[in-house]
């Protein structure tokens, strides 16, 4: 087994980039997937949401790494054979080496974007480390996941914009703002343990996505919805 390797970043703060590892990892381990989340943000936000559950434990393994700062891919080398997925949570700091470090590594990154103008302003720098670190990891895909998403003209024509001057894809699935999230949060799990709901398909959505663009065997949720 070699764990395909998925990094969130994105150096703009609150893009939702705890929100979307969180959940991309507990949906995947729902499926039966191993997932392993390595959290690089010193806030632990991604470790913390694990550690509030309770009753049930929470479908992925969630550490934080960030002491140990870019050095952190040494650790990965031990994991990548017991997983069949590693996420890691970036921190959102743009003189920070870590997503660098975590890009070179990785079989995909993903951007959380909201569809605001100082979201799309600050992808241009997003852009540009995908593609430094191309040049040096060349499996690596990258893609933005538009996130928090609200109805009305403002944030459909923010997408435009951001359609327009895109230089990575936008992945087909949106995640909408929705109190389901923040909820998931408390009980230290992710929405698809709720039962089913809007937040919950969206999310077998973007699983369904991910595994189409790592090119992983699909696996379907064994208990259905
Ligand atoms: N789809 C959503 N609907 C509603 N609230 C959301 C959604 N996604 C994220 N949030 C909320 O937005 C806030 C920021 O999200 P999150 O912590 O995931 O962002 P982040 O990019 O990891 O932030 P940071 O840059 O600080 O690491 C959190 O309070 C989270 O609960
Ligand atoms: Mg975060």
């Amino acid at each position: 087994m070699t764990a395909k390797i998925i990094s969130v970043f994105n150096q703009k703060g609150g893009c939702a980039k705890s929100t979307s590892t969180v959940q991309l990892a507990g949906t995947l381990g729902l499926r039966g997937y191993k997932v392993f989340v390595i959290d690089m943000d010193p806030q632990n936000t991604s470790a913390l949401w694990a550690l509030a559950a309770t009753d049930t434990p929470f479908p992925a393994e969630i550490l934080s790494f960030a002491p140990l700062g870019e050095h952190f891919v040494e650790k990965v080398k031990t994991l990548v054979e017991r997983f069949d997925i590693l996420i890691i949570d970036n921190p959102p700091a743009l003189d920070s080496r870590v997503p660098w470090a975590s890009l070179l590594i990785s079989d995909l990154a993903i951007i959380p974007c909201i569809p605001v103008m100082d979201n799309i302003w600050a992808s241009r720098q997003a852009e540009d480390l995908v593609e430094r670190a191309q040049k040096e990891n060349p499996s690596l895909q990258a893609t933005y996941l538009m996130s928090m998403v609200r109805r009305g003209n403002v944030f459909d024509q923010c997408l435009t914009v951001l359609e327009q001057k895109a230089k990575l894809p936008i992945m087909k699935t949106k995640i909408a703002m929705r109190n389901a999230y923040p909820e998931s949060q408390i009980f230290g799990c992710v929405v698809g343990q709720f039962g089913n709901s809007p937040a919950a398909k969206e999310q077998e959505a973007l699983v369904d996505e991910v595994i189409g663009l790592l090119g992983i065997k699909l696996k379907k949720r064994v208990n259905k919805l």
